[in-house]
């Protein structure tokens, strides 16, 4: 177990902001974690626990133990006549996965393709694009409580996916008074995830429905895509609209879409009869952040070296890390910036946005 000091996290981090780990572990295997943990001195510290780092503002230098995460394989578990099941390690990058399902023929996951991070990473927002969640194709997945040293696997239900969010999002709930049991199950913090697995259904049918994919589908002079023209498309139309994190830092979506009743949905678009909504299955209705943040002036302004992107207002940006000399944005510009959103936001439409990454 090879144990680094001081190591810079900018290379692990996508909005690349420069920030040091005091302590950084990489766990290639499980049997890596479990030494850890049996380690008397590194095995009770806190911890933190790193993917691709594409979901996090760093606002310093991490004190916790950082595990960063680096278990790799990629293999098709069972062919059966109604699905193949496939697993990827925690570690494996999660673009590169889904263009290895492709080549090996197995056709599911291609409208998740380009997300940024890793496999690990995935199920804790239930990652989305394109109509896909996640959960759709979920299976199960292995982790080890970083508390108890204990292995154990979840099915979609434990896992308790929502819209960008489940079980390894949320606290342990406190236990009830009484009994002193926990009242709820959370797992934020307290869980390595070390494979994931999943379910790619048998027929294959593409997943369309989305206007970029239509306008695709009609410049192609298309009906019935293929699960690489759908890669394709899916990757061009990310291409067009989303900062490449290796060139622009950023972390993807800063904020949650927003659901309202469809009430407060009226008394907006009475307002603002353009909104971008989406009527949800419960009833419910979503609402197009970006439009929001667009509408309240934002594309293209900044605070110090963080800007909101030009071509999508939903994407905050680092902007000076091509500025030679410079270190770029700070995590908290980064956080200044996502709060005078909020704000603005707020007193427009009296909507509160969630911020999607997590703040360390
Ligand atoms: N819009 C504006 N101005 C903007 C940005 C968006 O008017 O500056 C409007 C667009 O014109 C469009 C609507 O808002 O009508 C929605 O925009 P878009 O299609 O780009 O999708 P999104 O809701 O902003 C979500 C996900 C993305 C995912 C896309 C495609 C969230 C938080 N984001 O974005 O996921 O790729 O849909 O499915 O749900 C991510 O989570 O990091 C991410 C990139």
């Amino acid at each position: 177990m090879l144990v680094e000091k001081n190591v810079p996290l900018q290379p692990y981090n996508t909005f690349h902001i420069v920030a040091k780990a005091h302590t950084l572990v990489r766990i290639a295997s499980t049997s890596d974690l479990l030494q850890l943990l049996a380690d008397p001195v590194l095995g009770p510290a806190p911890k933190f626990v790193l993917g691709g780092g594409s979901n996090i503002v760093l606002t310093g230098d991490v004190k916790a133990l950082v595990l960063k995460v680096e278990i790799r394989g990629l293999r098709v578990l069972e062919d059966t006549p109604h699905a193949w099941i496939v697993e990827a390690g925690a570690g494996e990058n999660w673009h590169d996965f889904v263009a290895w399902t492709l080549a090996q023929g197995l056709p599911g996951l291609e409208n998740l393709a380009l997300i940024p991070g890793t496999v690990g990473a995935a199920p804790v927002q239930n990652i989305g694009a394109y109509g896909v969640e996640l959960q759709d194709c979920f299976e199960s997945l292995d982790a080890v409580d970083l508390q108890t040293g204990q292995a154990f696997t979840l099915n979609a239900a434990q896992c308790a996916f929502g819209y960008r969010d489940s079980v390894f999002k949320h606290a342990a709930a406190p236990a009830d008074a009484a009994s002193g049991r926990p009242t709820g199950l959370g797992l934020a913090g307290r869980a390595l995830i070390t494979r994931v697995r999943f379910r790619l259904p048998k027929p294959w049918k593409p997943v369309l429905g989305y206007l970029d994919i239509e306008k695709k589908q009609a410049q192609a002079g298309v009906t019935h895509p293929t699960a690489q023209q759908m890669f394709d498309w899916i990757c061009a139309i990310r291409r067009a609209k989303l900062p490449d994190p290796a060139v622009i830092g950023n972390a993807g979506s800063f904020f949650k879409n927003p659901t309202v009743t469809p009430e407060q949905c009226a008394d907006i678009i009475a307002r603002d009869p353009k909104i971008v909504h989406y009527r949800l299955a419960d009833g419910r209705v979503k609402l197009a952040a970006g439009w929001l943040i667009d509408a309240c002036g934002w594309k293209g302004k900044s605070v110090g070296q963080a800007g909101v992107y030009e071509k999508q207002a939903l994407v905050l940006v680092n902007r000076g890390v091509s500025v030679s000399g410079s270190d770029g944005a700070t995590g908290g510009e980064v956080m200044t910036l996502a709060k005078a959103i909020q704000t603005s936001v707020y007193e427009r439409f009296g909507i509160l946005l969630e911020a999607e990454p997590v703040v360390v």
